[in-house]
């Protein structure tokens, strides 16, 4: 009876799964040692649906130095990139979640998160690099986000009023990671596209408005312009500034 009910264990995941989708993921040495992937990665399996195999290098996502920071640990920022396989965004998008977050902070080896997705803001600071190029991305800011944030002067009568202008946004400590990661904070995802990273809107809930759409390339731009951008001073009004 027993053993039956382990068989059944065995088999029915991979079962389960059989048809579903798969991508592959890298992550350096220290990473794989730490046991956080045997944690993390059958967390994600089982909600989703998607099956992720390890390989050495060059995973279709791949933890290390580059891409979107994601977690802090072992005294260093991880980032992440994915080239758009099969249920690799998901996986991003579930990292950035608050279950994600969770479960990242409940990788508990000692009784000690070892892992924690606050991404501590001076670590950051040093860790990410802007390649953008500012010029292009206050153009790339006015078109896209302009509609709605008043990116700076230039489009001052133009914002609406629950959108937060730049220069506010400029001032909170944690602006790169919301900048960075601002696809997944409302109300964004409904209409944002990122390419390789968000995943297509489902086509029976098409975007209620005019859809954005930012490359990696060009959010890094936008941040490179913000980097620009003096903090307004918090003691003025939050909103139009
Ligand atoms: C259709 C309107 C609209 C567009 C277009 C838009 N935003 Fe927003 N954004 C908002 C609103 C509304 C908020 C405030 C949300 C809130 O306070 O909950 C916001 C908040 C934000 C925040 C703060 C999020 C947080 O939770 O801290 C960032 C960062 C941001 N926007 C960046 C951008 C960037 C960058 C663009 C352009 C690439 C952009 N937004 C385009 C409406 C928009």
């Amino acid at each position: 009876m027993k053993f039956a009910a382990l068989l059944l264990f065995l088999i029915l995941p991979g079962h389960v799964l059989a048809q579903d989708r798969e991508f592959t993921l890298s992550a350096p040495d220290e990473i794989v040692q730490s046991g956080f992937l045997q944690h993390l990665l059958p967390r994600f399996s089982l909600k989703h649906g998607v099956r992720i195999k390890q390989v050495a290098d060059g995973g279709d996502v791949a933890i290390g130095a580059e891409g979107l920071p994601v977690f802090v640990g072992l005294g260093t920022v991880w980032h992440v990139t994915q080239n758009d396989a099969d249920g690799s965004s998901l996986f991003i998008d579930w990292l950035l979640s608050g279950i994600g977050k969770r479960t990242i902070a409940g990788f508990q080896p000692d009784g000690v998160p070892l892992f924690t997705a606050k991404i501590v803001v001076e670590v950051a600071i040093a860790d990410i690099a802007f390649d953008g190029d500012p010029v292009q991305g206050q153009a790339l800011a006015l078109a896209r986000c302009g509609r709605c944030h008043v990116v700076n002067e230039t489009n001052r009568m133009n914002g609406m009023g629950q959108a937060p202008s730049f220069a506010v946004m400029r001032g909170i400590t944690d602006w790169r990671n919301r900048f960075a990661t601002f696809y997944v904070l409302n109300p964004h995802p409904s209409f944002t596209q990122v390419a390789g990273i968000t995943p297509p809107f489902p086509a029976n809930l098409p975007p209620a408005i005019v859809p954005i759409e930012v490359t990696q390339d060009e959010l890094e731009a936008i941040l490179a312009y913000v980097a620009t951008i003096a903090p307004a001073d918090l003691g003025a009004p939050l909103q139009n500034q």
